[in-house]
């Protein structure tokens, strides 16, 4: 539940858009970070910082990553994954190497992984971007494989499994199991971009268990420090040897601070096992969705997966966010046109239920008003 200044109670669909998975005010990240800020907060990684290694130990157990580097932000994440793949291109002798990146995706809002972006509005105006960047549309194996044959200099494909902010729109499992036999047969990096997706919020701690594709670079922040600024950008393999000491860098990065959070949301996560919660929450918000709708027509598609839903209505979209804050429900729109609901592994089936209601009443609201227009 979230407040404002009146105190009206709002029920939480946002998470701080994928942050805050663990709820606001989780006793045990809150315990973690006032207990941390008493002791120390920050060093700088001119020193060992004994709960960045126990956060990358975490992370490596937990998803097979051997070497994990620590920023801030899920666009700097990104920004390590872009400089640690050009790297790998020049390390084999490809002087402008390139990445492909997919039509619709969104990667942050720094000229790198702005250039990444493939959304024009967010582009626009922030010219001239990073050359090195190759788009392709998604789900689309055959025109990767084009450019594998015709196109020099490839050296990696960067990917969200989920694309979260053109609209909650999934990569086919298929696709993504190709993508990582194109990968390995041309010797290119797989990089997910799991800043959305991952710390539980799809049921699992990152998406790509699910789809049974391992990458070769695994990039969060996000949930990862439950409302602290963490990112992280982790690799295996031949992936893991191309970073060194010195070669790139972050003041805050990693530190106790934000350490201390990211420890207690991944202990939650793995021990307390919240993130089998995912899929009872989604069908029950679906479920009273579908209940509440005065017509089934009004919706045409739920999108994602756990708790990343993507609902396509076929009213207008542009009241929805506000019809939900006169209800007490906080709801975003991604897309353009899809309403993007991000609840927290914490809330209860019963706040689902209200929830799911709550969007079907809004739509049955807008589609009344639109036939009267
Ligand atoms: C998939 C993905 N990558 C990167 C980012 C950028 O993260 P940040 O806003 O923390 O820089 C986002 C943010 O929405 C995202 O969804």
């Amino acid at each position: 539940m979230l407040y404002d200044t009146t105190d009206r109670a709002y029920l939480d669909g946002v998470s701080g858009i994928a942050v805050t998975n663990l709820g606001h005010g989780h006793p045990r990240v809150t315990k973690a970070i006032t207990d941390q800020a008493k002791r120390l907060v920050h060093t700088s990684n001119l020193f060992h910082i004994g709960l960045q290694e126990a956060v990358a130990e975490q992370l490596r157990a937990i998803t097979g990553m051997e070497n994990m580097f620590f920023c801030n932000s899920g666009a700097e994440a990104n920004e390590a994954a872009i400089k640690l793949a050009r790297r790998f291109g020049h390390q084999k002798g490809v002087e402008t190497p390139k990445i492909i990146v997919l039509d619709g995706a969104f990667h942050g809002r720094t000229i790198g992984a702005l250039s990444a972006t493939g959304n024009q509005k967010i582009r626009q105006g922030f010219g001239p971007l990073l050359e090195g960047f190759v788009r392709v549309p998604p789900n689309d194996l055959t025109a990767i494989d084009a450019l594998g044959e015709t196109l020099n200099g490839v050296v990696a494909v960067l990917v969200e499994p989920i694309l979260g902010e053109a609209g909650i729109r999934p990569l086919d499992t298929d696709y993504l199991q190709g993508l990582r036999s194109l990968c390995t047969k041309h010797q290119w990096l797989l990089i997910f971009d799991e800043v959305q997706t991952g710390n539980g919020r799809c049921g699992s701690a990152y998406v790509f268990e699910q789809m049974a594709v391992e990458p070769d670079v695994l990039l969060t922040a996000k949930g990862l420090g439950n409302g602290l600024p963490i990112g992280v950008c982790m690799a295996r393999g031949v992936a893991a040897e191309q970073l060194g000491p010195g070669d790139h860098g972050s003041t805050y990065g990693g530190n106790p601070l934000c350490c201390a959070a990211a420890q207690a949301v991944l202990t939650t996560l793995t021990e307390e096992n919240v993130m089998s919660q995912a899929n009872h929450i989604r069908d029950a918000l679906l479920t009273a969705l579908h209940g509440h709708l005065a017509d089934p027509t009004l919706v045409t598609e739920v999108r994602g997966r756990g708790l990343m839903i993507g609902i396509q209505p076929t009213t207008a979209t542009d009241q929805i966010v506000q019809r939900g804050l006169d209800r007490g429900l906080l709801l975003n729109i991604a897309g353009g046109d899809t309403i993007r609901v991000l609840p927290p592994l914490v809330m209860s089936l019963e706040q689902a239920g209200e929830m799911g209601a709550g969007i079907a009443q809004i739509l049955n609201e807008i589609a009344q008003q639109e036939d009267r227009a």
